[in-house]
């Protein structure tokens, strides 16, 4: 490819002058100083067709103001035109003719060419007293115009600066010479060498362009971790810190039966009903149970055992069959508790669980259908309420959370069920932050787990947290279709306060 027309003029004033600058350029060729830099840069990326050096320079140009001078005249000037040679002018008049007109005056008074009548009729008269003028300041100015500046003596340039009608500028050009490749009409350099140059031989005679190991690279293009996410790291470091395993929680859908009846909730229990509960059409019925487990759990719902009177109701497995988007991960929990408990010795272990789980909830600005809990489990022998209040502040300390209260709750799955909260420095005020509790003999013995053995155990939601951080408060920004992805780019790492203050 061919050096643009304009690159070959340059070319050719570079060949006749030797070393030209670019404004000089510019100026022959009549074109806009920056275009000409832009031309020259053009060429220094052929290769050493030119050599540039660069220098700036400082000259003096015409301010706005002064620009008005080689059009009108100097304000002077337009002064002592605009007074009448037979009458003169009232001065209130004449101060009208422009926002110029009252330094227009002082400086034809005091050059002489106007005098006033105070006397005058109708208020002070302004008159000419010279019948003709030299405007000098507009012939000064025209010559800075031309690039005469030097020929004005200090003095005079000196007013002129007072009057800011010149100012220095820095233009920054440069030198240009020939190179070493210089030629009139140069062809651009290959960048990339392609099979047919290959299989021609023509690579031999190619001119290649060098490598610029100093450019930039690309910005690679990368995914960026959603709040909830980079939230979700930080509450898994933390569990993982206190020795938990996670819990593999990869089935959206479950039956009623580990959602609900292996929790000991009962069949007719509210949270069972299609307003809570997204239930799932097809397939509708889970099939596979351990089936002397789920007799075990049908017999103490219906009749009792293990030292508790059951729900005394007609248990029927066609509701624990149900396909269900789960509501809890604590179905997660139970199903790895019964695994737990399959094995030939117990063995105390500590689970955990952050994953989505689904609720046909009202939406508002903090509910959506579908949401995160965080859930922490400890199976051990003779666990108390002591142990899970301890656990608890450790877990919390973490976060940053040094102030807790308990207060006494219901689940159907724990007893006793505490609701956790903790004290908002910012808000002033005990906020919740979790559920907790001491898993029910009904839920536990039905699994096979040794008698003393107890599970203790509690959940929170990741959104809260997350949005807190983030100082989001319309969960529609963190969640759905109305998510900015630049709020995805743009949000900062998460660093939890792991209680180090
Ligand atoms: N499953 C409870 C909920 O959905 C949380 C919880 C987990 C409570 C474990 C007690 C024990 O809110």
């Amino acid at each position: 490819m061919m050096a643009d027309a304009l690159g070959v003029e340059v070319l050719k004033l570079v060949n006749e002058y030797v070393v030209i600058d670019t404004v000089k350029i510019a100026s022959l060729l009549e074109k806009d100083h920056q275009q000409i830099v832009g031309a020259v840069n053009s060429l220094r990326s052929l290769g050493d067709v030119i050599q540039t050096e660069q220098v700036s320079n400082k000259h003096w140009q015409l301010t706005e103001e002064g620009k008005l001078f080689l059009e009108h005249g100097s304000h002077e000037a337009c002064v002592f035109e605009a007074v009448s040679a037979e009458e003169g002018m009232l001065q209130e008049e004449l101060m009208k003719t422009s926002p110029n007109a009252k330094i227009g005056f002082s400086k034809a008074m005091s050059a002489g060419w106007l005098i006033m009548d105070k006397k005058a009729e109708g208020g002070p008269r302004v008159k000419r007293k010279v019948t003709s003028i030299e405007d000098i300041a507009k012939e000064q100015v025209m010559k800075v115009q031309a690039g005469g500046i030097d020929s004005i003596p200090d003095k005079e340039r000196n007013e002129l600066k007072k009057r800011k009608l010149i100012m220095e500028v820095v233009v920054k050009s440069f030198k240009v010479s020939k190179g070493v490749n210089f030629c009139l009409s140069v062809s651009k350099l290959e960048t990339d060498l392609t099979p047919e140059m290959l299989s021609s031989g023509s690579w031999k005679e190619q001119n290649f362009k060098a490598y610029n190991f100093n450019a930039m690279g690309v910005m690679p293009v990368s995914g960026h971790l959603h709040p909830l996410m980079k939230v979700r790291a930080e509450f898994r470091q933390i569990f993982l810190e206190m020795g938990f395993t996670e819990m593999p929680t990869n089935n959206y859908v479950e039956s009623s039966f580990w959602n609900f009846d292996a929790l000991f909730q009962p069949q007719q229990h509210p949270a069972r009903d299609a307003h809570d509960t997204f239930f799932i059409q097809d397939p509708m019925y889970a099939t596979e149970f351990p089936m002397d487990y789920l007799e075990r759990v049908k017999k103490v719902h219906s009749e009792g055992g293990f030292g508790s009177q059951g729900y005394k109701y007609d248990w029927n497995i066609e509701e624990a069959k149900k396909n269900l988007l789960r509501t809890h991960t604590t179905a997660v929990s139970a199903r790895m508790l019964y695994k737990l408990a399959q094995l030939e010795e117990f063995h105390p272990v500590k689970y955990f669980s952050i994953d989505r789980v689904f609720r046909n909830e009202t939406l508002d600005a903090t509910h959506l259908a579908e949401f995160h809990q965080i859930e922490g489990v400890v199976a051990d022998y003779d666990l108390s309420l002591a142990d899970l209040i301890g656990v608890l502040h450790e877990f919390f300390n973490k976060l940053g959370m040094e102030k807790l209260r308990f207060k006494p709750a219901f689940n159907p799955y724990t007893e006793p069920s505490m609701e956790i909260f903790s004290y908002h420095e910012g808000l002033k005020k005990w906020v919740e932050v979790g559920n907790s509790g001491v898993f029910r003999p009904e839920m536990l013995l039905p699994m096979g787990l040794p008698e003393d053995v107890s599970v203790i155990a509690w959940g929170l939601s990741l959104e809260r947290p997350t949005m807190i951080k983030y100082g989001i408060d319309n969960i529609r920004e963190l969640v759905g279709h109305k998510v900015n992805l630049q709020m995805v780019h743009d949000n900062a790492i998460c660093r939890l306060d792991k209680g180090n203050k």
